[in-house]
């Protein structure tokens, strides 16, 4: 059966509401359009979800798993992936240095044991992680520079730093929320000083807007395309685009 309605579906079914996912990413694009974004996929992990947001100018990824990433560069979707997690399983980098020889894959890294795998794995762009303020990884502000020059020595390309403001996604009141986003970007900011590269990478859907003035030069939000009720509780444009239909009786 080909089911034309949402009451002749199979329950439980996974819905996504496709106006309020376009809604969603419309709203993100214009704020954020092209390389300004670098959208998180875990918060989705579908390749169709991932061309929808091609189409609206992304090209570039954030990733949590290096199999997210080879998910993505198989489906042909992207040129440029963030792994914006530390990873040391060997067979999983190396899987991952293999599609980089055609897409560009960038590993975080926080320490000399998650660069000494990255360089056994064979790949060589990282970003150094810094700690904002979110007790879940990255390096200390003071000491990034140094851990770039390590990667350095490596033979690794540095392309700049990355620190994920996670704690402060919901933090009451706009103001409030703000202020602390521009400390914890003044400590990334500072360790982009000492890192060197292009690239500074941070934020997430519940500090979107908040980026304008930190510095940073991509936002890596996921959350924002279908959403959830946590976030919900925030005055944000983005509207829940997914549901489970079941059936009660
Ligand atoms: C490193 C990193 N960047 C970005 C995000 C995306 O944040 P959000 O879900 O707020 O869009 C996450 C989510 O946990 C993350 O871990």
């Amino acid at each position: 059966m080909n089911p034309s309605k949402t009451v002749e579906l199979a329950t439980p079914a996974l819905i996504i509401d496709v106006d309020a996912l376009e809604k969603n990413l419309s709203t993100m694009a214009v704020h954020h359009p092209g390389s300004k974004l670098r959208p998180h996929t875990k918060a989705h992990k579908c390749t169709e979800i991932a061309r929808l947001q091609l189409s609206h100018s992304h090209t570039n990824f954030t990733c949590a798993t290096p199999r997210e990433i080879i998910g993505m560069a198989t489906a042909g979707i992207g040129s440029d992936f963030l792994l914006a997690n530390e990873v040391l399983n060997t067979d999983r980098l190396s899987a991952l240095a293999k599609v980089s020889e055609n897409v560009r894959v960038t590993i975080a890294v926080d320490s000399h044991e998650t660069i000494d795998a990255a360089v056994r794995a064979g790949l060589r762009d990282v970003l150094i992680d810094v700690n904002v303020g979110l007790p879940r990884c990255g390096v200390a502000p003071e000491l990034a520079g140094q851990l770039a020059d390590t990667a350095r020595k490596a033979g690794m390309t540095v392309r700049g730093v990355m620190g994920y403001e996670g704690h402060l996604m919901m933090v009451g009141g706009d103001e409030k929320r703000k202020t602390r986003v521009a400390e914890s970007m003044r400590l990334l900011a500072r360790a982009a000083q000492d890192v060197g590269g292009e690239i500074v990478s941070a934020g997430g859907t519940g500090t979107w807007d908040m980026h304008d003035e930190t510095g940073i030069n991509e936002l890596q939000a996921g959350s924002y395309a279908l959403m959830d009720t946590h976030y919900a509780q925030l005055k944000i444009p983005f509207v829940q685009a997914c549901f489970v239909l079941g059936t009660w009786s």
